[in-house]
């Protein structure tokens, strides 16, 4: 995967549409008020939407590919919710206004002869256009998708329409997503694109381990929970901008390259958007994000600064 798309900052865009799609689950359509062209974007594609109580939040593209006309995303209503689902379920309405950046993506869709695709709840956002994208291209394609109940996952009634290459897992009614069933397709070739809770994404990492190179690629929505590591210091190189600049063992990279007057772009600060995405030079980094995959952790040509450290006391980054 290259480095992300470029973004498009602060993209004004009016509610034009708000739909019930399952349990706690609504979709948006996002237009722009004169109704002019949003920009490209890929099955993959994440926007940040910026509410108006000042909350920011990722959500995935899930329209038609392609679909400039209008946005769709879908907001599931968080138990725990920190302003961000709660405020688009309780307070958003049609004709409303917000703010949008992006697209950008993380989790791009590369040509095969045949997908498995694995969702569970509002994990099928991002994997719908892929199969839109899939189908377009008569490729060879399977999607399991979980739930705790039927009831609870969005979009079914677009699913039906593919008949039966759509395996739906109700985990009250049907049970849990089979991976071992993805073995056989994975060894074979198949691509595997996964989006959903982190119990069934860390599950397929470990499905995968012996999978061939590249064939799993996953989209957290939550920061992926990795064992607690010592941060030592590290001194930063800024190609670019011609700064060095000493990053204590406290502070994150983010942080100290903005103390220093360096600003690379930001939005989740927790290193699940991908907004950060920095092309390193020299070094080694220590990957703390829940974007990249093992092989592109292991390539180390990039990294995302707002998470992630330096395994060399050095890192030369463009920036
Ligand atoms: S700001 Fe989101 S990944 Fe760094």
């Amino acid at each position: 995967m290259s480095l992300s798309t470029e973004i498009t900052v602060g993209t004004d865009v009016v509610v034009r549409q708000l739909r019930w799609e399952a349990d706690g689950v609504v979709s948006l359509q996002l237009a722009t008020p004169g109704g002019e062209l949003l920009p490209p974007w890929e099955p993959g594609s994440h926007i940040d939407v910026v509410l108006p109580n000042g909350v920011e939040r990722q959500y995935s593209l899930c329209g038609p590919p392609g679909e400039r006309a209008y946005y769709r995303i879908g907001v599931r209503r968080e138990r725990a919710s920190r302003g961000g689902s709660e405020y688009v379920h309780a307070f958003l309405r049609p004709g409303q206004r917000l703010t949008i950046k992006g697209p950008r993506n993380n989790f791009g869709f590369r040509p095969a002869e045949s997908y498995v695709f694995v969702a569970a709840g509002i994990g099928i956002t991002p994997i719908l256009p892929m199969i839109r994208e899939a189908e377009s291209q008569h490729a060879d394609w399977q999607l399991y998708f979980g739930g705790h109940t039927s009831a609870s996952m969005p979009f079914l009634d677009e699913l039906r329409s593919y008949g039966p290459r759509v395996r739906c897992h109700p985990a009250d009614t049907v049970g849990r997503i089979p991976l071992p069933e993805l073995e056989k397709p994975a060894q074979s070739g198949a691509k595997v694109y996964a989006c959903g809770p982190a119990s069934l994404l860390s599950d397929l990492d470990t499905a995968a381990e012996n999978w061939p190179d590249g064939t799993l690629h996953l989209e957290r929505f939550k920061v992926r929970e990795i064992p607690p590591a010592e941060n030592k210091p590290v001194e930063v190189v800024c190609a670019a901008s011609k700064k060095t600049v000493s990053v204590p063992a406290d502070k994150s990279i983010i942080r100290a390259l903005e103390d220093a007057g360096i600003r690379p772009p930001t939005s989740c600060r927790s290193g699940i958007c991908g907004s950060c995405e920095t092309r390193v030079l020299e070094g080694i980094p220590e990957h703390r994000d829940g974007i990249l995959s093992a092989s592109e952790q292991k390539a180390g040509d990039r990294m995302f600064v707002c998470v992630s450290r330096a395994r060399t006391p050095r890192l030369v980054l463009d920036l």
